[in-house]
């Protein structure tokens, strides 16, 4: 069933657990994540990139609709959210597309232009009926950047200015710098938990933690038992999808090695999922 991203990250809250949300590329990613979800038996979210819409040559409604429809056909709630969103076009589309959620990423703004930024969003967003996520002390690695310098200020997301920001901008989470970078294709990463216990106790929203496809499993149940509540994950299904596919690659046919890629998709999600109940 088709439920809103914001309700499942409040369940997981009040359970003490976390809601895993993968990247969404193809329909492949969708069938894989739901069949995921639906072996774990937990609830999901399927995110769709800004990124992942200007891949589609800005088109929204066809993988928004093919997701929706899905997710109403799932026997598992699945939440649809619209992922690190820059363009304020395109976070007024996300109410007719068939969302309940957006994250809107201003991170790479000094302080000050991404709390304005941040508040007007979240203002409009509230306004339609919308969960919002921003970010605070940017995850390095987005659109091909190499990985920011986990030491470099800004590049860990500060307790006390993290409490000041979603108190004035209004947000529903926050995503948090914590050691984590996008697009790890190595499960190496190493989180600062000592940060993270401090953002837990001065945050008073649900904390979200991108990148995790860098994280091995241990970490990740570290991460929900310290306190994050949505676990964003998009490489390490490509991961398994362009492993699969090498692995079957035939000379016409895309439906062998699509077969391959959903398989190796749904059961990289099911052990993500998996990873994110288990006690550290
Ligand atoms: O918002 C998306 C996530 O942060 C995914 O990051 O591709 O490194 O797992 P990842
Ligand atoms: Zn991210």
């Amino acid at each position: 069933t088709l439920a809103p991203a914001g309700d499942l990250v409040a369940g997981a809250a009040v359970a003490g657990g976390a809601v895993a949300a993968f990247n969404i590329i193809t329909l492949e990613h969708v069938e894989a994540v739901v069949e995921g979800a639906e072996r774990a038996g937990l609830p999901v979210i399927l995110q769709l990139s800004e990124n992942a819409v200007k891949f589609r040559g800005g088109a929204l409604l066809p993988i928004a609709r093919a997701a929706a429809a899905c997710a109403e056909a799932a026997g598992v709630p699945v939440g649809l959210h619209l992922d690190h969103v820059k363009s304020p076009d395109l976070l007024r589309r996300a109410v007719d597309a068939g969302f309940g959620s957006v994250m809107y990423d201003a991170a790479h703004l000094p302080y000050a232009e991404n709390l304005e930024a941040t508040r007007s969003a979240a203002d409009w967003a509230h306004a339609n009926g919308l969960w919002i996520e921003a970010e605070l002390g940017e995850v390095g690695g987005k659109d091909g950047a190499a990985p920011l310098d986990p030491h470099a200020p800004g590049a860990r997301t500060d307790p006390d200015e993290a409490r000041r920001f979603v108190a004035d901008s209004g947000v529903d989470a926050l995503a948090v710098a914590i050691g984590s970078s996008h697009a790890m294709t190595s499960r190496t990463a190493a989180l600062d938990h000592a940060l993270l216990a401090r953002l837990a106790k001065t945050v008073d929203v649900p904390l979200v933690l991108h990148g995790s496809s860098g994280l091995p499993d241990a970490e990740l149940a570290a991460a929900v038992a310290g306190g994050i509540r949505k676990v964003n994950i998009g490489t390490a299904l490509n991961v398994a999808m362009t492993g699969a596919i090498r692995a079957h690659l035939t000379p016409a046919d895309p439906r062998p090695y699509l077969t391959a890629a959903r398989t190796a998709m749904a059961a990289t999600a099911a052990a993500m999922i998996g990873a994110l109940s288990r006690r550290p």
